[in-house]
């Protein structure tokens, strides 16, 4: 890389994840919108029965929130014509088709395929073991018009997957490369690693018209050859995928003049080049890309919010933005960054939207959704932590980010039973003195989302407060 921000705020020197995350941000910066939330009874689907099959309540929880964060975004791509079809279609009618790219034991392809029985879904994965639970949990939901005792297979447009219990549910067993079949939407729940890149790349070259992708295990697009775990995505220990694979980010990273146009849709997806990869076929020293990677990697629960976690989740940011930009220039998608409610559903709590443009949107399609301001005043902190030249204004905008999802929805509740109350009479909410500096600043920032007046209240350290109002008022 060649210019490189060594020093961050006050001097301090900057590890190396570091000095990539900010030599990166003072050209891009990552851009989140808010997670949507379509007027689907899906969205809000709570379980049911064994099909968790988590022991663990509080895994058992993160895993519904991964879900749920998943279904808003799967159903805010959907064509409402497709919702709208008589979910009593018979199965050779079906015509939208979602396939779970590593979908496992069907975490998320039960709950879709039960909830949405006008589409056909497929869950695609490399392990028998975890495809023989899929079968067993989908016998608790033996569906009319599902595959009797017995039979194991299901020939569809000529093809052949194994059935299930689910009438609108099938599986493919075998690597993501290999999957060979019509789709209209790619979802990918934490598959694993390059896995994900495969997938995008199988699925765009099938003319898929929308993905949502929740990336994991980051880590491994490091290309560390000594590490016989690093490589999944072909069940093998050798790469298939080069790293960066944006032009933007082979520009900054490896300093090539690289052009998406040496992308090439007729080859096989196991010989996909990208741009990471010179003219003559040698790659370059990607070092830099190493360290990012390996930095965003982090599993560590506690840290999912924490200010000092920033750069990380910021390097996380930036590996899914290449991802993003390289959907853009070689498939011509339109593309969104958001992120799972709440964060704590998971370290890797981001998700990739992908669509093809489209004349009409609904209101709560992807391509409508507001920024997201958590998202982007967490990439803001580590600006102002990481580059020391970053204004002032920024900085105070901030340190908002120090509180936990629990905080701001208590708060967020007073507010709302306040206004309640107030039965469209403008009173103004005082809320009481001595409550420390960082809880004023979660009132204002609460009260700001919430499109409310809000302003500082009382002179002295011990009279201070928040006023929160519909309108400014004196008082
Ligand atoms: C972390 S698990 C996620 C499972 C599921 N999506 C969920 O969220 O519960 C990753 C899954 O991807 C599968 N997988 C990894 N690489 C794959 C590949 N190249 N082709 C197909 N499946 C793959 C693994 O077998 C595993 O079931």
């Amino acid at each position: 890389m060649p210019e490189t921000v060594t020093v961050g705020l006050h001097g301090v020197q900057l590890k190396r994840f570091e000095q990539v995350v900010a030599k990166l941000l003072t050209h891009i910066t990552p851009r989140y919108s808010q997670l949507p939330s379509p007027p689907h009874p899906l969205q809000e689907w709570k379980g049911t029965g064994k099909q968790g099959q988590i022991e663990d309540p509080v895994r058992a929880q993160r895993k519904q929130n991964q879900i749920r964060s998943l279904m808003r975004c799967i159903l805010s791509l959907i064509p409402e014509e497709v919702l709208s079809i008589e979910t009593t279609t018979k199965e050779e009618e079906k015509t939208y088709t979602i396939v779970d790219f590593g979908g496992g034991s069907g975490h998320l392809s039960i709950p879709l395929a039960l909830t949405l029985p006008q589409c056909r879904i497929i869950c695609v994965d490399l392990s028998a073991p975890a495809l023989t639970l899929l079968y067993e949990k989908a016998k608790e939901f033996c569906t009319a018009g599902s595959v009797p005792e017995g039979v194991t297979t299901a020939t569809i447009n000529s093809k052949e997957l194994q059935a299930t219990c689910i009438s609108n549910l099938f599986t493919f067993h075998g690597p993501v490369q290999a999957f060979d079949f019509h789709l209209d939407m790619a979802v990918a729940l934490h598959l694993c690693g390059e896995a994900t890149d495969v997938a995008l790349r199988v699925a765009a070259e099938r003319q898929a018209s929308a993905m949502v992708l929740s990336p994991c295990c980051v880590g491994k697009l490091a290309g560390d050859g000594g590490n016989p775990y690093v490589f999944q995505a072909s069940g093998q220990n050798h790469s298939t995928i080069s790293y960066p694979q944006s032009s933007k980010f082979c520009q900054l990273i490896l300093g090539t003049a690289a052009s998406a146009n040496k992308y090439n849709r007729k080859v096989k997806t196991s010989e996909y080049s990208n741009p990471a990869e010179t003219t003559n076929g040698v790659v370059s020293d990607r070092s830099d890309w190493d360290a990012l990677a390996k930095s965003a990697d982090y599993s560590s629960m506690p840290e999912t919010r924490t200010p000092r976690n920033a750069a990380r989740r910021t390097a996380k940011a930036l590996l899914e933005t290449d991802r993003s930009l390289f959907l853009q220039e070689a498939f011509q998608y339109e593309t969104c960054l958001t992120r799972m409610d709440p964060w704590e559903a998971s370290p890797k709590n981001d998700i990739i939207l992908a669509w093809r443009r489209a004349s009409r949107y609904s209101s709560y399609h992807p391509a409508k959704m507001p920024a997201d301001v958590l998202c982007e005043q967490d990439i803001l902190q580590t600006m102002n932590h990481l580059l020391s030249t970053s204004n002032e204004k920024d900085r105070v905008q901030c340190d908002t980010v120090d509180w936990t999802k629990e905080e701001e929805d208590e708060i967020r509740q007073k507010i709302i039973e306040f206004l309640e109350s107030q039965s469209g009479s403008s009173g103004v909410l005082l809320f009481p003195t001595r409550m420390g500096g960082r809880k004023r600043k979660l009132i204002h920032f609460v009260a700001e989302q919430m499109h409310l007046a809000h302003w500082s209240h009382g002179k002295k350290e011990a009279e201070k407060t928040v006023a929160v109002s519909r309108v400014r008022q004196r008082i």
